[in-house]
């Protein structure tokens, strides 16, 4: 029987790329999930393929209500909450002096305070369950400079320092770990360079420029997050894993 049966995740960003890819992976190993996004028609159609284990919790996570209330619907629908998996986030292109400050405090606010907000609401749920385990997706930006990301690259080099004092923190029962990946063919990455005259052109190079020679994929991010969220990682917390093609190698 799988480990993931009659357990529960929360799944943040889940009606696109990595998110989504995640959740179908959770689902086909009988885990209950409540799906958070903005998109109501994504979600629905998400829910409805998922089938009765999935229910879908619209809200906008910058808000720490929206945090709470995937966490109250974790208890009402499953009865409990074992694993998070913090996929939500945003880019937030531009040289730091052109940055707005909407701009810089909206990429903040998704990819570091929505983090501390769903962690804060959701550990003493997980406690109550006897522990369980988080997964966050980082990015390599934490650890790579691309050009014109001062936000995203502030609050993504963030998580490795969180994760590390939440893994100090609330070992053994809690493990949390980060994920990193680069370039991923997801509508984030494929929207940003839509921008560009040449789009293709720079996803091809972007390709080429990998030792793998393509593009992650969700699936490929989805088969790490599963090791992490098993059993199979009981030893493994506060931990960076790097799923990248062989991005930062090179
Ligand atoms: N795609 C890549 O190349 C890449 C590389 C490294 C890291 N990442 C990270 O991976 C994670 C998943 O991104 P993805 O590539 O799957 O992109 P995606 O755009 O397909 O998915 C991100 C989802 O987060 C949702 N979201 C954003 N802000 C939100 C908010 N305030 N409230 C609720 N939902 C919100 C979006 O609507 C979207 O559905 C992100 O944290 C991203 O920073 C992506």
């Amino acid at each position: 029987m799988s480990f993931f049966k009659d357990k529960t995740a929360i799944v943040t960003g889940a009606t696109s790329g990595m998110g989504r890819g995640i959740a179908e992976a959770l689902n086909a190993e009988s885990a209950n999930l409540i799906l958070s996004g903005r998109d109501q028609e994504r979600g629905r159609q998400l829910e409805g393929r998922l089938g009765p284990g999935a229910r879908f919790i619209p809200g906008d996570i910058k808000q720490p209500q929206a945090n709470e209330a995937l966490v109250l619907a974790a208890v009402e629908h499953f009865g409990r909450l074992d694993m998070l998996v913090l996929s939500a986030g945003q880019l937030g292109i531009g040289k730091l002096h052109t940055l707005s400050l909407d701009d810089w405090h909206d990429t903040i606010a998704t990819n570091l305070n929505a983090v501390f907000y769903l962690l804060k609401y959701a550990i003493p749920e997980m406690q109550k369950t006897g522990g369980g385990s988080i997964l966050i997706i980082g990015s390599v930006a934490a650890f790579h400079a691309f050009p014109n990301h001062p936000a995203y690259a502030a609050s993504k080099g963030a998580l490795p320092a969180l994760v590390r004092q939440l893994a100090r923190d609330y070992g053994p029962k809690i493990r949390i770990n980060l994920l990193s990946p680069a370039q991923v063919a997801t509508p984030l990455i494929l929207d940003s360079v839509r921008a560009f005259d040449n789009p293709d052109e720079i996803l091809d190079e972007t390709a080429r420029k990998l030792p793998m020679k393509r593009l992650g994929l969700p699936q490929d991010i989805a088969q790490t997050a599963l090791h992490l969220l098993g059993d199979q990682a009981s030893w493994i917390t506060g931990s960076n894993f790097v799923v990248d093609g062989g991005f930062l190698a090179t």
